[in-house]
């Protein structure tokens, strides 16, 4: 898989890919991450990315230009299974999208900024629109830093532990049981005599019944 993120500033989201699960799945080659700096694109000497809002209005626009010469760019030389604004009007990513994402050969992932873009970017070059929740960020870099985290870990390969990403919070509608580590008695805080038994199929089951509980009491909307 190939992730472009186009961003005024990609500084803001090298660290996500230098650590841990994202790490390992870039080095084993499972996915390729190309931050690219929208700025290169400017075709003006100052390598402005926006201006002023048509119609007035406090805040900056991001401007086609730049984006459209940047995304041309990068069609011409790959095809994109989709083409990704993060905004906060975007559709609420949840698990469902990232593992329809992570699926995906090629996306591009363009960040929003300022008063966000131009609508002609959105009515023309972008697929989807997504929103990682109902609050309103400082840039769309986090948001893509999440949205990547979430795709790259279920990736076959990037968790060691095939079946882990499989029982994350979510990947069935239900959340994840609690889990013990050592000590198993700390200072009269007990782990669960089931945990320590050994006997698998009742642990199994005995975990059904706490994230079947657990997702009633918490998100009984899931
Ligand atoms: N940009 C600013 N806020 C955002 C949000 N909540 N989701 C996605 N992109 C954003």
């Amino acid at each position: 898989m190939r992730i472009d993120i186009i961003t005024v500033l990609p500084q803001l989201i090298e660290s996500p890919f230098q650590h841990s699960i994202l790490k390992r799945a870039i080095e084993k080659g499972l996915v390729e991450v190309n931050l690219i700096n929208l700025r290169d694109y400017s075709a003006n000497k100052q390598k402005s990315v926006d201006d002023y809002a048509f119609g007035g209005g406090a805040g900056m626009v991001m401007s086609i230009e730049p984006i459209a010469n940047c995304i041309n760019f990068l069609k011409s030389q790959r095809s994109y299974d989709e083409i990704i604004y993060t905004s906060p009007d975007g559709k609420p990513f949840n698990q469902k999208m990232a593992n329809h994402l992570s699926t995906f050969n090629n996306i591009i992932i363009l960040c929003g900024h300022y008063k966000g873009v131009d609508e002609r970017v959105r009515e023309h070059f972008i697929t989807k629109e997504i929103s990682i929740g109902d609050y309103v960020l400082s840039g769309g870099e986090l948001a893509a830093a999440v949205i990547c985290d979430s795709i790259i870990r279920i990736i076959p390969g990037a968790i060691s532990d095939e079946t882990s990403a499989l029982t994350d919070s979510f990947q069935d509608n239900l959340l994840a049981p609690p889990v013990y580590t050592r000590p198993a008695d700390y200072n009269g805080w007990k782990v669960p005599d089931i945990l320590l038994s050994g006997h698998e199929k009742n642990i199994e089951e005995w975990r059904h019944e706490q994230s079947l509980e657990r997702t009633k009491k918490r998100r009984p909307d899931l």
